[in-house]
């Protein structure tokens, strides 16, 4: 750490941080609260990326007036401001037109096409969360300008791979109509949403990426009126869905997927579903990413486990040169003023029974 810190003053870096301080403004190298909500990280050629929801002040500033912004680091303590990624159009064509809902941006890199893949969840303006979408992006560069490609529902006429009879019934009368959210105790087979979804693809709500060791790529997301996970394989490309997928959790109704691999197993977290309000999150381990899930509780052990924290999980970060070190990436939302929403980070720690937890440190460090 010491010869870091030498190395890095010898190059005349300004290394203002050296610890993790989760809730605190985390301050970029201008002096400015980071604004990269519902976030991802790139690792590229020893460099972390950070790509992230540009909020506002005030009312509206959940929605995307700017586009996705991106900050780089050599440490994951000091962030430097690359500017906007991705930016929403002023065309009030455009799928992505200023003021559409754009959320929880996640880029990784393919190494066969040497392109940078963005894919986030799409709402066009004015929709509510009824579109239920995703929107893909591409780039030359790491740091963009990204090029808008379009959007879509996830898998649209494809069935899943554990499909059921029952899904390919005709869904008639009242179960035929879309809905943002099921009754509290409906479950999403007694009203066959995977079926009245086929034809114009699934949801895809909250959702992130995951890249395997080897270089397949993975969407899931929150799908089926946020009450099932689906899984699906993408393209050698990164721009499309294979038309592989899976349900997960069916029936369990969680939103913000973050996924991890260790020793050759899958780890899960989500929470439930209650919009920019903490909750209690959840977290599962599985021997492929196909499954079989088996869940293994909140992962929150400290005061204020119920609420994450006051947080909400958004993606795992894999320590680049540290074996098995996984930092927990979450979000703590303040919706009357989005531009001041809090960065959560915490360290992934492991049980001895086989699951991961996560304390809570008012400061911490690698
Ligand atoms: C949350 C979700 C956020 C955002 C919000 C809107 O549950 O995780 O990404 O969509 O709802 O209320």
């Amino acid at each position: 750490m010491a010869a870091a810190a030498v190395i890095l003053l010898a190059a005349g870096a300004q290394a203002q941080n050296t610890s993790f301080r989760p809730g605190q403004i985390w301050s970029d190298d201008k002096g400015v609260h980071i604004n990269a909500h519902g976030g991802g990280i790139l690792y590229y050629r020893n460099v972390y990326y950070w790509f992230g929801e540009h909020k506002t002040e005030g009312p509206g500033g959940n929605n995307a007036n700017v586009g996705v912004h991106v900050y780089s680091s050599k440490d994951l303590y000091n962030w430097k401001d690359c500017g906007i990624a991705l930016a929403v159009s002023d065309d009030p064509a455009s799928d992505i037109t200023k003021g559409c809902i754009l959320e929880r941006p996640k880029v990784i890199y393919n190494a066969r096409t040497k392109k940078f893949v963005m894919w986030f969840h799409l709402e066009p303006k004015n929709g509510g969360y009824d579109g239920a979408m995703i929107g893909i992006a591409q780039a030359d560069k790491v740091t963009g300008p990204y090029t808008y490609i379009r959007c879509t529902r996830s898998n649209p006429q494809t069935w899943p791979v554990n499909v059921l009879p029952l899904h390919k019934e005709p869904v008639t009368g009242r179960n035929a109509r879309e809905r943002s959210n099921l009754n509290w105790n409906e479950h999403p087979d007694s009203v066959n949403t995977l079926g009245r979804d086929f034809q114009k693809g699934q949801h895809s709500r909250d959702m992130t990426l995951f890249v395997d060791d080897d270089g397949k790529a993975y969407h899931i997301c929150s799908s089926e009126s946020n009450s099932v996970i689906h899984i699906s394989e993408l393209t050698d490309d990164y721009l499309d869905f294979t038309g592989k997928y899976v349900r997960a959790f069916i029936g369990d109704r969680m939103e913000a997927p973050a996924l991890f691999k260790k020793d050759g197993l899958y780890y899960f977290m989500g929470s439930e579903c209650t919009g920019w309000a903490p909750n209690r999150a959840r977290s599962a381990v599985a021997p492929s990413i196909w499954g079989p899930w088996t869940q293994i509780g909140n992962p929150c052990v400290d005061r204020d486990s119920e609420t994450t924290y006051h947080s909400q999980s958004t993606f795992f970060i894999q320590v680049a040169g540290k074996k098995n070190t996984f930092i927990y990436m979450g979000d703590r939302w303040t919706p009357d003023n989005a531009i001041d929403g809090r960065y959560i980070w915490l360290p992934v720690e492991f049980t001895p029974d086989g699951r991961f937890i996560l304390h809570w440190y008012d400061e911490w460090s690698l």
